[in-house]
Formats: C-alpha cells, structure tokens, sequence
C-alpha cells in the first residue's frame, strides 16, 4: 500500500475525569484537523488496563470519551472513530515493536518513573511496554502527524526511534518488497496552541490531571456551568494583577495558567489576552474567564450528555469506525508479517 502523506492518529486513554486539559491540549486539535487531514481517533482501552487491572467502567468510560469526540465536532463519516480493543493488529504490531524497542529506551521513559512511582517491581509489564503499543497505534496506519498535548513528546520520540530502527534493520526486505527506500514513516507531532499543557487549578507546577485527588484540581468536561465558575473562582492565584507583558509570565505559574486557557478557548494568543486584560487584579479576569469558558464548555457538555443517553449510537459509531480501521490496520499486519518473514 502507497505511504500515505497526510495522516493523523492520536487517542484518548478512557480513564475517567476527561479534563479541560484533555480538551484544550489535544481534542479541540482533533476537530480543527479534520479540514486539513485524513483523521483517526482511537479510544486507547488497552492502555487504561495498564495501571487498574479491574475496571468496572471500562466500557462506560469508552463511550464518554467516544462522545467527547463527537460532541467536539468530529464528524464520524469524514473520520474514524473507534476503540483500540476492537482492532487486534494494535496488539499483534505492538509485540513485534517490544522486540524492535530497546530496553534502554523505554527504562528512560519519564511516564513510566511517574506512573510506577517508588515501587516499579510492582509495575506491570504492559505499563512499562506502554509506549510501544503507542507506537503501534500511530504506525499500523503510517499516521504521518500525531497531535498530543506536550506529555506525549516522549513517547513520540521513542515511535520515531522505533521506525527508524524498523526501516534500518529491515532496509533490504523493505526495498525487496517493494515498498521503497522505508516503510514507516518519522511521524511529526503536533503540539500546538496557548495550552499543550494546561496545569491545575490547585497548583500551577503540576499538570491537570485525571488521576489528581482534588476535583478542584481540574475542570471536568462533564462539569456544570456553575462546577466551572466555581472552581475558576476558586483558582489559586498570585496577589499581583496580570502582568503588561506576557514576558513577565514566566515565573508566575497560575497566572500563566489561566492565561493560557483563556487564550486558548478564545482562540487568540497569549500576547492579545494580555493586550486586553493586562494590569486587571484576578477577582476582575476570573469572571471573564469563568463566562467564556462556560460559553465554550456548556455546549459540548450538552452534547456529550445526549450522546451518553444514547449509547447504542456510541457503540455504532465505535463499531463502524473499528470495522474502517482494520481494514488499513489488516494491510499494514500482513505487509510487516512479510517483511519479518514470517510463514502463513
Ligand atoms: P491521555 O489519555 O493521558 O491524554 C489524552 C491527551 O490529552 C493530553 N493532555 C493534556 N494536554 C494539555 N494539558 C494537560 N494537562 C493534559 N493532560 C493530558 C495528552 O497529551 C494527550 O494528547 N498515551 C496517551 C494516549 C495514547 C496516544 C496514542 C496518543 C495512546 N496511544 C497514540 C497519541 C497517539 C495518553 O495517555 O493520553
């Protein structure tokens, strides 16, 4: 099959407490993609048993982030949506990358130290191989560009160094089969926009997260209006009103923080939200901020709450999306099964 040129693949981890973060960092990306690119979004449901084995709400939580998509204006028929479990290629290229990556590079992975924490002897395996069955996701499709939030840029080092270890070692069956001078390709990430790294409403040296204690922490997709406002409200702060010049930003990590949400839900840079609410005291920008993000948020929250009432839509959509997928992932499993050599 040709190398296709123009292809995006990134997926969402169905974990629960989908984020502002998870919103602004990669699935508002995934929407505006779809006009420039052939896109494929993957509910990532292998990767969520890597930390909690038993998850009773594996599936209900694979279809919140499925509806998530939808309800951020990915089109279904334009793009494939599905989730990753439904498509087994994920997991049969994801052994052969466990023995194309090395040890070394994936003992470096800092997602790994944090995830495993002190006690790594209790990790388990699929969390240490996580990035190769990542890399797997992105390479079954030879997805050219990959839009994550700035936590990924890692692990999308460690897909690259993973091809072009592939395309190396296997250069001469490679050309022998035809398939030109390389068979995957160095995929580029995409890590765009005011908020590749949106930080907690608690503490603005630490990433929003899903897994953080604090509901306050984070402003769930799920949220309220009156959730939203309030946490914004509650938001820690410096007692210093904003700054004049964004440059002045840097060592002040909440306001950097809400600045960069704002700038990103209004779709404007960083530099214009300081040119119109520069030298505003936070009790003033806070209810701005909390109103447009309430303007930006309360449709897709509706949305994802209709879509959720329906499930047997979710799961179709789902469905037909992992029949689509395989029928790229199938091709590309039966070309590296030739390039390794293997019989059948
Ligand atoms: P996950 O599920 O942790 O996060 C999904 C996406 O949200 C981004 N993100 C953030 N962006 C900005 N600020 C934040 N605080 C923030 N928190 C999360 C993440 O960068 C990500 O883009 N390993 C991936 C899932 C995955 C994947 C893939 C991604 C599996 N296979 C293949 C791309 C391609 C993960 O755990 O994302």
């Amino acid at each position: 099959m040709p190398q296709p040129t123009n292809r995006v693949f990134s997926g969402v981890q169905p974990t629960g407490n989908l984020h502002l973060g998870n919103y602004l960092g990669a699935i508002k990306n995934f929407a505006a993609l779809q006009h420039t690119h052939e896109c494929i979004y993957c509910v990532v449901d292998l990767h969520a048993v890597t930390v909690e084995l038993v998850q009773p709400q594996l599936k209900a939580q694979t279809r919140e982030i499925a509806a998530a998509y939808l309800a951020a204006g990915i089109d279904p028929e334009r793009n494939i949506i599905f989730n990753q479990s439904q498509v087994r290629e994920h997991s049969e290229l994801a052994w052969l990358f466990n023995c194309v990556a090395r040890m070394g590079w994936l003992s470096r992975m800092t997602q790994f130290k944090d995830k495993a924490g002190k006690d790594a002897e209790q990790a388990s395996v699929g969390l240490f191989a996580y990035p190769s069955l990542m890399a797997a996701d992105i390479l079954v499709y030879r997805a050219t560009h990959v839009p994550v939030g700035d936590d990924q840029k890692q692990h999308l080092e460690l897909t690259r160094d993973i091809a072009a270890k592939f395309n190396h070692d296997f250069a001469a069956r490679i050309r022998e089969l035809g398939h030109g001078e390389s068979y995957f390709p160095v995929t580029e990430p995409i890590i765009e926009g005011a908020a590749t790294r949106v930080m907690s409403l608690r503490d603005g040296t630490r990433k929003m997260s899903k897994s953080e204690p604090s509901d306050l922490s984070r402003i769930n997709l799920t949220d309220s209006a009156d959730d939203i406002s309030k946490k914004i409200r509650k938001a820690k702060t410096d007692p210093e009103p904003l700054p004049e010049d964004s440059k002045e930003l840097g060592d002040r990590p909440e306001a950097k923080n809400l600045v960069g949400i704002y700038a990103s839900l209004a779709d404007v840079t960083v530099e214009e939200v300081i040119a119109e609410h520069g030298g505003k005291q936070f009790g003033a920008f806070k209810p701005v901020l909390a109103e447009l993000a309430v303007e930006r948020l309360s449709p897709i929250n509706r949305e994802m709450r209709k879509l959720l009432d329906d499930p047997g839509h979710v799961d179709s959509v789902l469905n037909s999306g992992a029949a689509r997928a395989r029928e790229i992932a199938s091709v590309t499993i039966k070309e590296v099964r030739d390039i390794f050599g293997f019989l059948g």
